[in-house]
């Protein structure tokens, strides 16, 4: 339970009370918690010193909104940000969103699809944007004074296509769950207790292997992606934010996500050796080209008869590699999207067909800096990477993830509280 309000109905109680119909509500509650798998019983920690999210396991599925604000006070994004956090809080123990006795003559506190699904290690991690502290050059709530350098506007990268109205945000929330269900209600909750100060800005659902029942998982192009994440002290080093301030950002994390397109039908016809000369990595395996393992170190000095590089120059995972980045280290958290198909028939270059998938890679990446991080990477990649042929940048945010809650208080209140 995490310490969470144990005295609160939960999410099946809920629905007897609310009064629903359904499965589950007919069943008796050690039934369906019987029937219900491990995994889904298994809750995440929501208070403490960091958000969870961020270093914590993936998990299979996310959902991912972005918010505008329009409300012109400071006292109302606090209110708001108390109800998410007990919100968030009670969601992530299978909970439902507002406590309280269900009365049949009045709206839900919960919409109710996540009743009998189980926390399935839902995971609510909050970022604030640019636009909290500033929104067309005014300074609504008193914040921006406490912008923190590291929460710069991401440059206009080579080949960027971004749809702007996809992009940016005052508030987002990333939901992560392994059911889909469990995380869009998540969001969709915090969306419905935003009403009126919130507006929904962007939104993106995502999916993926969970790491630890498949090992690392795989990407729509087929790849195992997060290979070369940092882990242990090195992870902790890269992502999290500490003395060079500003001190409300200690324990926190600078969030940069791009929607990025994958024209899949291109990269289908391309011989595997090719996409493995892409990435400079194995496509089964995993390996670096020239080792055997996934695990393996990569050999970037190896040339074959010809001398030519046996990880090519322009190999994704060259041109990411700390080592040709300033040591730059990032934690990527991304999943996989598919937000239908779209018709393409008056595209070029001629091997679009007519109606095409859109989907990618809902690219999330964590850092203590994104200038010493995501920029310093993104830079030199996007020019020379040679996955930019089947790859298209469309949506872009960046957000500072404050650190977590302490128990009766609030997600943000080392910012809102601080002198
Ligand atoms: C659709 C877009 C992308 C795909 C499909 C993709 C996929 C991959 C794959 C398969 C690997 C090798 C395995 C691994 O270490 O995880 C990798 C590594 C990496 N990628 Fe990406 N990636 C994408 C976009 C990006 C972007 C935009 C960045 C920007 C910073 C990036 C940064 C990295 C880094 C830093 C590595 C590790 C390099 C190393 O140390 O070997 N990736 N990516």
């Amino acid at each position: 339970m995490n310490g969470h309000d144990k005295k609160a109905p939960s999410r099946r109680c809920f629905l007897g009370t609310a009064g629903l119909a359904g499965a589950a509500a007919s069943l008796p509650a050690s039934a369906v918690k019987a029937a219900m798998p491990d995994m889904a019983k298994t809750t995440m920690p929501f208070y403490g010193a960091r958000q969870s999210g961020i270093t914590s396991p993936m998990q299979n599925a996310l959902y991912f909104a972005a918010f505008d604000l329009n409300t012109e006070r400071r006292a109302d994004i606090v209110s708001l940000l108390r109800r998410w956090t007990n919100a968030a809080a009670r969601m992530t123990a299978g909970l439902p969103a507002e406590p309280g006795r269900q009365e049949e003559d009045q709206p839900g506190l919960d919409s109710g699809e996540a009743v009998g699904l189980g926390p399935s290690r839902l995971s609510v991690t909050f970022g604030f944007g640019p636009d909290l502290f500033t929104h067309d050059g005014k300074d609504r709530y008193g914040l921006a004074a406490k912008r923190p350098a590291a929460l710069v506007d991401l440059p206009r990268f080579n080949g960027d296509q971004l749809v702007e109205e996809q992009c940016g945000g005052a508030l987002c929330v990333q939901a992560c769950a392994d059911d889909p269900q469990v995380a869009f209600h998540a969001a969709r909750q915090l969306a419905r207790l935003g009403y009126g100060v919130t507006t929904l800005k962007w939104t993106q659902a995502g999916f993926s292997a969970a790491p630890e029942t498949k090992g690392t998982p795989r990407n729509l192009m087929g790849f195992k992606d997060g290979t070369m994440n940092p882990t242990g002290h090195e992870l902790d080093e890269a992502v999290w934010a500490g003395a060079e301030g500003p001190g409300w950002m200690v324990d926190g994390s600078y969030m940069v996500a791009r929607r990025i397109r994958i024209a899949l039908e291109h990269w289908d016809r391309m011989k595997v050796m090719f996409q493995e000369q892409t990435f400079g990595r194995k496509k089964q395996s995993g390996a670096p080209l020239g080792a055997r393992d996934e695990f393996d170190t990569p050999n970037f000095n190896a040339t074959d008869s010809d001398g030519n590089y046996i990880i090519p120059e322009t190999a994704h995972m060259r041109l990411g590699a700390a080592q040709f980045n300033n040591g730059a280290q990032i934690l990527r958290r991304s999943y996989s999207y598919n937000n239908g198909a779209v018709f393409t028939a008056e595209r070029w270059p001629p091997w679009t067909q007519a109606i095409e998938f859109d989907s990618g890679l809902f690219f999330q990446a964590y850092q203590k800096d994104p200038r010493t991080g995501f920029i310093q990477i993104f830079d030199k990649m996007s020019k020379f990477d040679a996955l930019n042929q089947f790859t298209t940048h469309v949506n872009s945010a960046v957000f500072a993830c404050p650190p977590g809650a302490k128990q009766g208080g609030y997600i943000g209140e080392s910012l809102f509280e601080s002198a």
